[in-house]
């Protein structure tokens, strides 16, 4: 993989994609100007262009590209359609085979990482509406679906604390005592790394009451879902969360855990942190670039104590925090070059 050039996928998205994208872009161009970006549509922005929310030169461009940076899709305008912004989502995660979703939580003596599986469970299962009226979504894995995501874990894990909470609902579903039991003997392999399994109910009374004795989880697409939004809000706040998907070896996907926030769209006061934390781990894990990831974290955390959005209680628009993380990153950047000089 090309670490210093190649070729990346800008999708801005709808809502405030498209306002946090904007931050995401001049961010790119100053730290690695090498790299192509080449925009392209997804969501309800393609439904209105083409007909369909992941058009096949979309999903060419990314299955072709070093990595995919995205924005949030969705908008009310297509909730009762057929055709829906989340599907182009869903189905670029498919096509990139995007399995383990990493999604970070950190604040003040709080640092989680869920790894949340990311192309089977419900989301991916037979789903439809019957004659009668009786609709239905099937929850299904295959036990290589679970350990190739478990395995990743464990290996997080190795690299951090080495604690490692299995969270699943097995004391009702025959998929989670399937997880269950492939986390087990994944174990094996892994004896330094100290494992629990927590039922998903439990988790999110432990996570929203105790987060600061988790190290890395590991759960299903739909508990990882609704389990990241909830550590989201534990440590910050949605405009804060960002995340990484990855294959084994194929682009990732990297995009905030949250949504086109319409509520806020429009205004300028989306928070852009989200989608920049989004960015430093497109450098890192995407393009091999871990000292400038590094140096878009250390700007992000000085701007956020100059200019937090109104999510944080403070008053800078989106443009104006990332212009301060910009501002960061050339005061670093001028350091450094003085200091080469
Ligand atoms: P949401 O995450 O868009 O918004 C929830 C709340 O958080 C809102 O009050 C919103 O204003 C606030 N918020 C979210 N991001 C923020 C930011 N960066 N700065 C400040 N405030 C922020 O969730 P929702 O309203 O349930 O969903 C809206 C749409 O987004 C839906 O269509 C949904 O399907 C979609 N969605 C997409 C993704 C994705 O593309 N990955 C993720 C989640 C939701
Ligand atoms: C997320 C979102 C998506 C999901 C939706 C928009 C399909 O909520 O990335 O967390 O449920 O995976
Ligand atoms: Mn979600």
């Amino acid at each position: 993989m090309p670490s210093s050039g190649g070729r990346l996928v800008l999708l801005a998205g709808d809502g405030i994609g498209p306002e946090v994208a904007h931050e995401a872009r001049r961010v790119l161009e100053l730290l690695a100007p090498a790299v192509e970006i080449d925009e392209q549509l997804i969501g309800g922005a393609a439904i209105r262009a083409t007909g369909t929310p992941l058009p096949d030169k979309t999903r060419d461009a990314c299955l072709a590209s070093v990595a995919v940076l995205k924005g949030p899709v969705g908008d009310p305008e297509f909730d009762a359609a057929d055709v829906r912004p989340e599907q182009g989502l869903l189905a670029l995660r498919g096509a990139l085979d995007t399995y383990a979703n990493l999604r970070p939580a950190v604040a003040e003596g709080v640092d989680v990482l869920i790894v949340r599986e990311l192309v089977g469970g419900l989301y991916f299962g037979a789903s439809g509406v019957r004659d009668d009226g009786t609709a239905f979504d099937t929850c299904e894995y295959t036990p290589a679906q679970i350990e190739r995501v478990v395995r990743r874990a464990f290996g997080l894990a190795r690299g951090r604390s080495s604690r490692l909470a299995s969270v699943d609902k097995a004391n009702v579903l025959e998929t989670s005592r399937l997880w269950r039991r492939t986390v087990n003997s994944v174990a094996g392999d892994y004896p330094d790394v100290q494992v629990e399994h927590v039922l998903v109910d439990n988790a999110a009374m432990q996570l929203a009451t105790n987060p600061e004795q988790f190290d890395v989880i590991v759960t299903e697409n739909m508990f990882g879902d609704i389990l990241s939004d909830l550590a989201a809000a534990v440590t910050g706040g949605l405009g804060l969360a960002p995340s990484a998907s990855l294959s084994d070896g194929g682009p990732g996907i990297f995009e905030p855990v949250h949504g086109s926030a319409p509520d806020i769209a429009g205004r300028g006061i989306a928070n852009p942190t989200a989608m920049l934390r989004s960015t430093a781990l497109l450098l890192e894990h995407g393009l091999d670039l871990p000292d400038e990831a590094r140096r878009l974290t250390a700007a992000i955390e000085s701007a956020l104590g100059a200019a937090p959005t109104p999510d944080l209680g403070g008053t800078a628009t989106t443009s104006e925090l990332g212009a301060a993380v910009r501002e960061q990153l050339s005061v670093d950047g001028a350091s450094v070059a003085t200091y080469r000089a």
